[in-house]
């Protein structure tokens, strides 16, 4: 029935019926808030790359922990800066290590939060690289093994979800095996499925001192150039046992997700990284944009496109805004 009969501008008429007639609905509890925990007591050092992040210690991620979930952030995904970094990044999997004394402090006084981790070796090797080295290359197979171990130590700490991003073939499966040998079988998995090697990373290196120290992760992150790619790896970490898959980095890869998104049934995340995340903040500070708007309707097309989760580091101004609009 076309025009003159067929009008959709009927339904836009007022606020009311646009409400009605919406279709994705963004909401706080969709949020996951990636979290930077240092060494150290009362440190809260700003990121200079990444405006509004900040590098925590133990106490005052806490707080702000806390603080989120009062806003209706109830999920996070923390990353370490360790004391010090070595071949075989061995702080990743100390029982002391940075992580895990954040997650007994988080589990013991921010109840009700979703404690979740980042499992790779990149912000705790001296080279950088997500694994261990053979020669000029990361080593897949020896790599699994201490990426298990990881898990295993951030289970024991206290986890909800542990969150592989190194991209070794085999990594899920691995971890599965670990965590459920260590008593662990009740611990979700949410792998970075589909890993770009991407530029949209550059923030997140400086903030989490992880960039290599040579060359680069093309070697085990995937050509941006790829879409069928996704799907074969997405469905070899099903096979493996992911709970959860991600795609990352979420405004480039929109139709990657809602490829994703039609494969498979289980929840399906998309991370808005920090390149991402520091453009919006750079073009706001000079006024160019509309922060507020621009974020809200970025993460709304991201779960348009198919996430049902969205790891953000906007996650608590997003969560505020909502509130602001919704009561
Ligand atoms: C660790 C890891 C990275 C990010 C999440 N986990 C960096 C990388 O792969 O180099 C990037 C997150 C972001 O840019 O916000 N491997």
């Amino acid at each position: 029935m076309p025009f003159p009969q067929d009008r959709p501008r009927r339904l836009r008429r007022t606020p009311m019926l646009r409400g009605l007639v919406r279709e994705t609905t963004l909401l706080a509890s969709d949020l996951i808030w990636p979290l930077f925990v240092v060494p150290g007591k009362n440190v809260k050092t700003p990121i200079a790359s990444m405006p509004g992040q900040y590098h925590l210690s133990v106490d005052k991620l806490v707080e702000e922990v806390k603080a989120a979930r009062d806003l209706g952030v109830l999920a996070i995904i923390l990353f370490g800066l360790p004391e010090g970094k070595d071949e075989t990044g061995s702080q990743a999997y100390a029982r002391d290590g940075i992580v895990q004394q954040a997650l007994e402090r988080l589990k013991a006084e921010a109840p009700g939060v979703v404690l979740m981790t980042d499992v790779c070796l990149c912000e705790y090797t001296s080279h950088g690289h997500c694994g261990v080295l053979k020669g000029e290359e990361v080593d897949n197979d020896p790599t699994l093994d201490l990426l298990a171990r990881q898990a295993v130590s951030h289970a024991k700490a206290g986890a909800d979800v542990i969150a592989p991003s190194d991209m070794m073939d085999g990594r899920v499966g691995r971890i599965r095996t670990a965590l459920d040998e260590a008593g662990f079988s009740h611990i979700a998995i949410m792998s970075y499925a589909a890993k770009y090697a991407s530029a949209f990373y550059g923030p997140f290196r400086e903030a989490a001192e992880s960039a290599p120290a040579f060359g680069d992760r093309r070697g085990y992150q995937m050509d941006p150039a790829n879409a069928r790619e996704a799907l074969r790896e997405v469905d070899l970490d099903v096979e493996e046992g992911a709970d959860i898959v991600m795609v990352k980095p979420a405004m480039a890869y929109m139709d990657v997700i809602r490829r994703v998104r039609r494969r498979v049934d289980l929840p399906l995340a998309a991370y808005n990284v920090s390149g991402e995340y520091a453009m919006v903040k750079a073009a706001a500070e000079r006024g160019w944009i509309d922060e507020k708007a621009i974020v809200l309707e970025l993460l709304t097309g991201i779960k348009r496109a198919g996430a049902d989760l969205i790891l953000t580091y906007f996650a608590p101004d997003a969560a505020r805004w909502l509130k602001e609009a919704h009561g």
